[in-house]
């Protein structure tokens, strides 16, 4: 991109963060998404740290205001004000005696990307600086990845389980709709599909007020979700009692490879200010490596989320099939399987890469959500984990054609990977912040 072109996109970029600039946080969208959300605002400060970076520690800082006793980080810290009041009320955090007290947080999480947001707002402080900012950090990150280990995985399999999809930021991928479908639609949700009596609920959804309904789930979906957050808030978020039975989880494939690279940032944090990882932390992270090679399926030469339930792979290839490049711990023949199918013109190839679900995939949709549409942030994941392998080139590819699609159609949630077309909510946080970063890293 020429140097005039680029210096308007960082400018107009620069203006969405400001407009949803809340003074020590941002909120993803203004309209659609008026709190903090936790990976929202670690890829956030990534671009905010060419910018200014004491506003990109507070952007991070600012998430451990939600951070649970037992150290769980949430994946939403609510805004105040009565007009947020009923999200509030939708997911009481007061229910559970871990929540905090001066603020209100849902009572899931999201994926791990804190440890890759500190250690990259770190890179761009000298040593004492850095030093000093990744003591500050440190505690609260362990306290984390032990709450993974500890609530998530109890069993030692190496592999987190989640206890509803929004906890894997990709809320209607595939593995999750065929595992509701399957396993884990309630009976009357069921009762009211056969009896068409879905209208009804758009009334209380706030995304379809917003985003044409073609590009979200449909009200059935919705409402399973609803259901599925209701039994979670009946049990006071307790895992212990959430996975006492067989219920809708999963051991989600992309969640896993971002811990994979968050275990090894937290280890180099450590090192850096001379800490050595507790010793159950590092077991741990060596056996979510391994781990990852159970939800390998040799048939088809790809990765898979894994049903809690039934523990079988769900063979929906998406977005996180890609994801193992950026966990950078799988061995080189497989990264380059991955490789090739980012490149097949059937599959992830597309005008606009990289598209949420292959195009050959029954779900393809090219503006429903994380069912087809490309968006910024795994495309970044993607560009990373294409550069851990070597493979430069195609990672400046798709870096190019990231901030050309960014360019030409503006900051959206996310785009039609057939022509670019913008959809969802405008003036996207992530999008403005993650196109900085590749511009200017
Ligand atoms: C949607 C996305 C999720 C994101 C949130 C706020 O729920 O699926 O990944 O964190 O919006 O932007």
């Amino acid at each position: 991109m020429e140097k005039a072109e680029a210096d308007k996109i960082l400018d107009q970029a620069k203006e969405v963060l400001a407009h949803n600039d809340r003074g020590l946080w941002t909120v993803p969208a203004g309209d659609l998404y008026p709190h903090q959300w936790l990976w929202d605002s670690c890829f956030i400060a990534i671009g905010l740290r060419h910018l200014d970076i004491e506003r990109a520690q507070a952007e991070l800082t600012s998430l451990l205001r939600g951070q649970w006793e037992n150290g769980m980080l949430p994946n939403i810290v609510f805004s105040e004000g009565l007009e947020h009041r009923a999200d509030r009320e939708l997911w009481r955090s007061w229910v559970s005696p871990y929540a905090p007290h001066d603020v209100h947080t849902s009572g899931i999480t999201q994926p791990p990307m804190l440890a890759e947001a500190v250690t990259l707002v770190g890179q761009k402080l000298k040593l004492p600086e850095r030093r000093s900012w990744f003591k500050s950090m440190y505690p609260a990150l362990v306290r984390y990845h032990e709450w993974l280990y500890g609530e998530r995985d109890s069993h030692r399999e190496g592999l987190i389980v989640l206890v509803h999809p929004y906890e894997s930021g990709l809320d209607n991928s595939p593995p999750w709709i065929s595992e509701l479908r399957t396993h884990s639609l309630p009976w009357w949700v069921s009762a009211i599909e056969r009896a068409r009596l879905d209208g009804i609920i758009n009334r209380f959804r706030r995304d379809v007020r917003h985003v044409p309904p073609g590009q979200r789930m449909s009200n059935i979906e919705a409402l399973a979700y609803w259901s599925a957050l209701h039994r979670l808030r009946s049990k006071a978020y307790n895992s212990q009692a959430i996975l006492s039975r067989p219920v809708f989880a999963l051991q989600d494939l992309a969640f896993n490879c971002i811990l994979v690279q968050a275990n090894r940032r937290l280890s180099e944090i450590g090192k850096i200010i001379g800490r050595h990882l507790p010793d159950h932390l590092s077991e741990n992270a060596k056996r979510t490596e391994t781990a990852l090679d159970e939800l390998f399926d040799e048939t088809s030469g790809q990765y898979f989320s894994r049903s809690f339930t039934t523990h079988k792979l769900i063979e929906e290839p998406t977005i996180a099939t890609l994801m193992p490049l950026y966990a950078g711990s799988i061995p080189n023949e497989r990264a380059e399987q991955l490789v090739g199918m980012l490149k097949n013109k059937r599959k992830f190839g597309s005008r606009w890469p990289v598209p949420t679900v292959p195009l050959s995939s029954p779900y393809f949709n090219p503006f429903k959500y994380w069912q087809g549409p490309a968006w910024v942030n795994t495309n970044w994941l993607i560009i990373e984990g294409l550069k851990r392998y070597g493979y430069d080139d195609e990672a400046n590819i798709l870096k190019q054609k990231t901030t050309q699609m960014v360019a030409q159609n503006g900051f959206s949630e996310y785009f039609s990977p057939l022509d670019a077309q913008p959809a969802g909510a405008a003036n996207f946080s992530w999008t403005a912040a993650l196109t900085i970063d590749l511009l200017k890293s």
